[in-house]
């Protein structure tokens, strides 16, 4: 939520620009600069994306920027950060849960506010705590911060310098061939060679000149190794797609051929999860649709019991963690702050954590006991796709071990035909383009399955309703009846999947059903005379990719037809309205 960027160097104005718009998938409400130069602050803000913000004429050597995903106030251009107060301008990425009762404080002194932000009282409180000693003003008005921020922070007495305060929200440092910056994450500071310095919670750090100084939570020098940024997989390019989306889509079946990352390889993890007796999964939004994918494979070919949460609500139910727990909290970027808090919680209670992530240099991988990464290489667009193949991949190698290590059956084979599978769906599922008419202009869409299909059939829906803003509702096909019936009239679209041979029957039962009623049915079948029912309105015929697997390959028809139909309504699907990347805020 909300991307940041300080740049102290020649030409700042441009840099930052280009910086933010590397950003924006983090939110792009709103999108602001502010430049400081012979003691004076220059400040361009605007509503919606960062591209059209003002800079030509921006001229001087330090500023900050920001792209917003509003929390606090509508984004508007008084939301908009920077925000200026005295002789400070601050850009904020997180939220300060107790703003209410400082800004009480800073209205009692009789101050004015200029938004509506919880952001604001931080340049407040800098210029009535401010005494001559930037970072000492840092450090005391962040001591009376409760939430999560990462701040840059410009301070008209100080000339060539940018504060930087982090706590809960990413922050790194990046020095490069010419200037030094910082930025919420690392696309933004893609230079190849940049030398990259994360901060930690609790640490602060002072740009000045081309110095970069570190502190730890009590004011106290640090020294920070860099690791070096890896440009080709830290800027990626569109490679002639129209869209990151569909980008990423194509990439699934090169993510899954590369993904065997041994789990012995994980650092102790494959022992681990050996010893577990109860694997609990937690995470958000898709990572959650993955890990209900996986409890069929740990609970059905492992016989592991298995339990899946989202964990913004794992965070407040006082759960119950079992002895021998092995907690996989799954994040493709491994900043989601509900995913974050939960783990953090189930270790407390004594479950070993493995954060399973894309990002491998996140907040999650650092608090987690084991690290497994999934691989997927650097996902842009919001409607995470190769993300969820991956994560499906990851966990159900993790299900595929342990059923062998527990002499139950082995299934490498099958896991191994996986990538040429996603091959041959992603040229059959651009058969759903024909179906997308009937979508236009649906009420509402219901994407159904039974066992592990109704795992991607929620993962369908979601896709669909990010990206096109249909209203859409994933159900087990055998709910149907106990109410989401009452809303199927004429040319409801329905979108029925089906791998599970077993489950066949039933599953068509409820496609009659609907059907019956007027509905327009399409299918996502791997079974043929399914898939040659008459009275269907379409039907994709995957591949036999076996049933306990088939989310990774399912999902892919269904993320084209949401890609599509988003399309076919006008919108952008890699920057879905309202929508962020990376969820740093509860
Ligand atoms: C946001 C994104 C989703 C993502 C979810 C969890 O809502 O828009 O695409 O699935 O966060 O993100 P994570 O990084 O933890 O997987």
């Amino acid at each position: 939520m909300c991307g940041i960027v300080g740049y102290l160097g020649k030409n700042a104005a441009p840099r930052i620009y280009a910086a933010l718009k590397k950003l924006e998938y983090r939110g792009y409400d709103s999108a602001g600069i502010a430049l400081l130069s012979d003691g004076k602050f220059t400040v361009r803000k605007k509503v919606g994306p960062v591209a059209g913000l003002k800079i030509a004429d921006l001229a001087g050597n330090c500023g900050v920027g920001h792209t917003r995903w509003a929390t606090h106030g509508a984004p508007t251009e008084q939301n908009a950060h920077p925000h200026v107060y005295g002789r400070f301008a601050v850009v904020h990425n997180g939220i300060i849960e107790n703003y209410r009762t400082l800004k009480e404080e800073c209205l009692a002194r009789g101050e004015v506010f200029s938004s509506e932000t919880d952001s604001e009282v931080i340049a407040h409180m800098l210029e009535h705590s401010y005494r001559g000693d930037l970072l000492e003003a840092v450090r005391a008005v962040t001591a009376r911060l409760v939430g999560s921020y990462a701040l840059a922070i410009l301070c008209s007495d100080c000339p060539e310098t940018v504060a930087l305060a982090r706590e809960k929200s990413p922050l790194i440092v990046g020095r490069g061939h010419v200037g030094l910056w910082c930025a919420s994450d690392v696309p933004a500071l893609a230079e190849k060679g940049m030398q990259l310095y994360p901060l930690g919670d609790g640490e602060f750090a002072v740009l000045h000149g081309d110095e970069a100084a570190f502190y730890d939570r009590d004011g106290a020098p640090l020294e920070k190794k860099p690791t070096l940024c890896d440009a080709a997989r830290d800027t990626p390019e569109k490679g002639g797609f129209l869209h990151f989306m569909r980008k990423e889509i194509a990439e699934i079946p090169s993510v899954l051929r590369r993904r065997p990352h041994a789990l012995t390889a994980c650092g102790g993890f494959y022992e681990a999860l050996c010893a577990a007796e109860h694997i609990g999964i937690t995470a958000c939004g898709t990572a959650y649709h993955a890990g209900l994918a996986a409890k069929y494979a740990f609970e059905r070919l492992a016989r592991m019991p298995c339990e899946v949460s989202f964990a913004g609500e794992y965070r407040y139910y006082e759960p119950i963690v079992p002895e021998k727990t092995l907690m996989l909290a799954v994040s493709q970027s491994g900043e989601t702050a509900d995913t974050i808090a939960a783990a953090r919680l189930a270790k407390e209670r004594g479950a070993v954590v493995a954060a399973v992530v894309n990002e491998e240099k996140s907040t999650l991988a650092a608090l987690a006991d084991f690290v497994v990464p999934v691989g997927a290489g650097r996902e842009i667009a919001v409607a995470a796709t190769k993300s969820y193949a991956a994560q499906v991949l990851t966990l159900d190698s993790m299900a595929a071990s342990l059923a062998e290590r527990r002499g139950l059956r082995g299934y490498g084979d099958l896991l191994k035909e996986l990538p040429d599978l996603a091959e041959e769906t992603l040229s059959v599922g651009e058969g759903v383009r024909a179906w997308v008419a009937h979508f236009l202009s649906a009420r509402s869409v219901y994407f159904i399955g039974r066992g592990v299909d109704y795992a991607a059939a929620l993962e369908g829906s979601l896709k669909l309703k990010e990206i096109s803003y249909l209203p859409s509702e994933g159900y087990p096909a055998s709910e149907l009846k106990h109410g989401t019936l009452a809303l199927i009239e004429a040319h409801t679209p329905v979108v029925a999947v089906l791998t599970s041979e077993a489950l066949a029957e039933k599953t068509m039962n409820a496609v009659h059903e609907v059907t019956a009623r007027g509905a327009s049915v399409f299918l996502v079948t791997t079974v043929r005379a399914c898939a040659e029912t008459p009275g269907l309105a379409g039907a994709v015929l995957l591949p036999q990719c076996g049933d306990v697997f088939s989310p990774a390959i399912s999902v892919i028809p269904l993320q084209l037809l949401a890609y599509y139909v988003s399309l076919a309504r006008g919108n952008d699907p890699d920057r879905p309205r309202n929508l962020a990347k990376s969820v740093t805020v509860e």
